[in-house]
């Protein structure tokens, strides 16, 4: 399959949330490793084809850590693609420096659209990305539609590794309809701004619709060597 060259000239250093990518030997992208590895370890029986992201509000960092997690897989040398699921507002086209006319809405409502036309590949970070497309009125019915589920499916053939950057769970239903699609999902918490009622809330629905939550992730966490993320194990 033949897909679509990334043609934004923006260099490493325009992507200031890309820290796996800008500096790869930091403490921080030695911790996104660290997490890819525990990731491996947590689904040592099971095949890891779909990870989701998410969390209980706003703002934990969600697409940051999606982002640095698919440059991390990637750089393993895994066929990662990133999806943009979070058709609310979506982040990563930005993060990327890529164009949004197209993108995950496109393959969802356009019977023509050819996988291979809108996903891009980022030749850099060895990446793919599908961004989220037109932001349509209706993204939870989008996304638990069969057309979904369908395309899931032709991307798992395609992809060794499908990672969901997807909206936070308590607002909307969407992250909920996902993270029971998926063999994985990873809960960001923003620490120090996580209110932990809403922690506890947004566990108790991904246990609802059975989210195979793997552990979660902190963010923003402060120690004496470097700061912001910390792998928190096994959370159930
Ligand atoms: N560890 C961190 N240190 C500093 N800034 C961070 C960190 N993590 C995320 N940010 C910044 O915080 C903002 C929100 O992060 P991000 O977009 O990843 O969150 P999100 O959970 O995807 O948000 P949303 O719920 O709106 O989708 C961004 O500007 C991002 O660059
Ligand atoms: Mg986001």
């Amino acid at each position: 399959m033949l897909f679509k060259k990334n043609r934004s000239k923006a260099s490493t250093n325009e992507r200031p949330s890309l820290i796996t990518v800008t500096r790869p030997s930091s403490v921080v992208a030695e911790q996104f490793r660290t997490i890819r590895t525990n990731i491996h370890f947590s689904m040592i029986d099971s095949d890891l084809k779909t990870l989701a992201i998410t969390s209980a509000g706003p703002g934990a960092g969600k697409s940051t850590i999606s982002a640095n997690l698919a440059v991390t897989f990637a750089s393993e040398g895994k066929k990662v693609l990133l999806i943009d699921t979070d058709m609310r507002k979506p982040t990563v086209h930005k993060t990327f420096k890529l164009p949004n006319h197209d993108g995950l809405t496109t393959l969802l409502t356009d019977r023509t659209a050819q996988i291979s036309d809108i996903v891009h590949i980022l030749k850099e970070e060895k990446l793919y990305v599908l961004t989220s497309g037109v932001i349509p009125p209706n993204p939870a019915e989008l996304l638990s539609s069969k057309r979904m589920e369908q395309l899931k499916l032709e991307l798992e053939e395609s992809f060794d590794l499908i990672i969901f950057d997807l909206p936070p769970v308590i607002a909307v239903t969407d992250a909920q309809i996902m993270s029971s699609k998926t063999d994985g999902t990873i809960f960001v918490i923003n620490k120090g701004g996580a209110d932990k009622e809403m922690v506890l809330k947004a566990k108790e629905l991904l246990d609802k619709v059975q989210a195979n939550v793997l552990g979660a992730v902190f963010n923003r966490v402060e120690n004496k060597n470097d700061h912001y993320y910390a792998y928190y194990g096994e959370n159930k």
